[in-house]
């Protein structure tokens, strides 16, 4: 992907074209740094190429200043009904239209706020946006994807930034993207590719790339010794090993102490309760959480958090054969509860089960699990927003708040005691699936069951959002990495 830079002097080489996303009515280059003769050049160029800023237009033409060979007027439509989708996809544009044209170096120059956001939010959400708007995954690909072919992507600063408050967003920019990207491309790697030793070892690797983050990884035989039945059943069908990954991130005299859990099943063929083979391949994607979860826990170290942050993934094939899993089989997980296994292809909360009760070691405060659970959630909200629910409402509303503002929204779902009864099972302690009413509501409330009692914990549900089968809101086809600036802007918000 095209590297970031500011921009604020001339560059020795003229960029290939600059890129003014505008919004209907307004001036193109409202707020953004130029001196006075600039400005008179630019405002004769905007005369004469008449930009309206409607939405999809794309006016380009010579560009009037030394600093670049083109211009390219980009239309948002009405600023008030600009939204988080219709700006990323824009930025989609913008990097298609530049691979085309074959421009390498593209400046990017962004006035327009999208509705409900401050300024610096739209500002930083632009930026974020744009640095991973030209993400594709061809690992697999013997011809490689034309986006890679633009290496520098300038910013130019607007009136109200000075040179530092630019070059901090832009640091954070950039490791965030990191952070996505890594996401995105274990999300989208595929099952006979990114096993669950597979999975162990890219997030070992991420971690040893950086300093202050530690690594262990619980193989079969640790699982057995702390009777992780969750992990042991569902794995079991599967000629792969189990495993659990544990990062740490333990700072000196931290300020809290947050858990986080990602789902992270490799493949969901369903087990013996199989799924139909209709998109069957999409469900390479069913570790998106145990993605997030590794991508969070990089940004968290490269920040430096002052914060105890644990991530936690367990990892499983599920598979049928003749070693798997029956339904009404009965198991064990690791904190003596017994379930009945009414339907194995409700596995991902088997797994997390026993990571949830692996957690209380680390005497959370906070515990967030994402985790793609239910097609239930799809069903609900689609593609627009994850479900979230758990035990406390002040933390389930700082979390809708913060995805509102970033572009990763998370919509409530209830957790009335009434759902238990739905999970009741004739023979265990629990059933592992609540019939077809409610379905993400009962995930959840099983899931409750295995939460350490002193901490506050809220399950998000990224089913409809941790993949798409198609590009959708400015995304891409395929893992979208949801959830890591999410829960980054989350912790950073817990030092204030
Ligand atoms: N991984 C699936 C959920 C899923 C479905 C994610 C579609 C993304 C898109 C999960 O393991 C699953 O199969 N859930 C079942 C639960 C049911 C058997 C109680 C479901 O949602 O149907
Ligand atoms: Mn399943
Ligand atoms: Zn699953």
């Amino acid at each position: 992907m095209a590297d970031l830079y500011q921009f604020r002097t001339a560059p020795e080489e003229p960029l290939d074209c600059v890129y003014f996303l505008h919004a209907a009515g307004k001036d193109p280059i409202e707020n953004i740094v130029f001196d006075a003769k600039e400005k008179r050049a630019l405002h004769a160029k905007i005369k004469g190429l008449a930009p309206r800023g409607e939405e999809g237009e794309l006016i380009s033409g010579e560009c009037p200043l030394d600093t670049a060979h083109r211009v390219t007027f980009v239309g948002l439509g009405k600023e008030s009904s600009l939204t988080h989708g219709k700006l990323r996809d824009v930025l989609r544009a913008v990097m298609r239209q530049a691979t085309k044209n074959r421009e390498y170096q593209i400046g990017l120059a962004v006035s327009a706020r999208v509705p409900g956001l401050s300024p610096a939010e739209s500002r930083l959400f632009a930026l974020r946006e744009a640095s991973v708007a030209d993400y594709t995954f061809d690992t697999f690909k013997s011809k490689k994807n034309e986006f890679d072919k633009i290496d520098g992507l300038h910013i130019f600063p607007l009136v109200k930034e000075t040179e530092e408050e630019l070059e901090t967003r832009l640091n954070s920019v950039r490791l965030l993207r990191t952070s996505v990207q890594l996401a995105r491309d274990l999300t989208n790697r595929p099952g006979n590719d990114l096993t669950p030793e597979a999975l162990a070892g890219a997030a070992r690797e991420m971690s040893e790339d950086l300093s202050g983050l530690r690594v262990t990884i619980l193989g079969k035989k640790e699982l057995i010794k702390e009777k992780m039945g969750g992990l042991l059943a569902v794995s079991q069908g599967s000629i792969e090993e189990p495993r659990m990954i544990v990062l740490e991130h333990r700072p000196k005299k931290p300020k809290r102490s947050v858990v986080l859990v990602g789902k992270g099943v490799t493949f969901d063929s369903g087990g013996i309760s199989l799924k139909p083979s209709k998109d069957m391949g999409d469900m390479k994607s069913d570790m998106a959480g145990g993605a997030t979860v590794i991508g969070i826990m990089r940004a968290v170290a490269e920040l430096e958090l002052p914060i105890k942050v644990v991530g936690l993934v367990p990892t499983v094939e599920n598979m049928p054969s003749g070693t798997a899993t029956r339904p009404g089989d009965i198991i064990t997980i690791s904190n003596g509860k017994t379930v009945e296994v009414d339907n194995t292809d409700a596995e991902g909360r088997l797994i997390l089960a026993d990571a949830l009760h692996y957690a209380t070691r680390f005497n959370p405060d906070i515990i967030i699990d994402f985790a793609t659970l239910t097609g239930a959630c799809v069903v609900a909200l689609g593609h627009e927003a994850a479900g979230i629910m758990g035990n406390d409402p002040e933390l389930q509303a700082t979390l809708s708040s913060i995805g509102e503002t970033v572009g990763e929204r998370v919509w409530s779902l209830p957790n009335y005691d009434e759902y238990l009864s739905y999970l009741a099972s004739d023979w265990a302690d629990m059933k592992n699936a609540g019939g077809r009413w409610g379905g993400a509501v009962t995930a959840g409330v099983f899931l409750k069951q295995f939460v350490p009692e002193k901490a506050s914990w809220a399950h998000i549900d990224i089913a409809g959002v941790g993949f798409l089968e198609k590009d959708h809101n400015g995304l891409p086809k395929g893992g979208t990495g949801f959830g890591v600036v999410l829960a980054t802007t989350f912790l950073q918000g817990l030092l204030k």
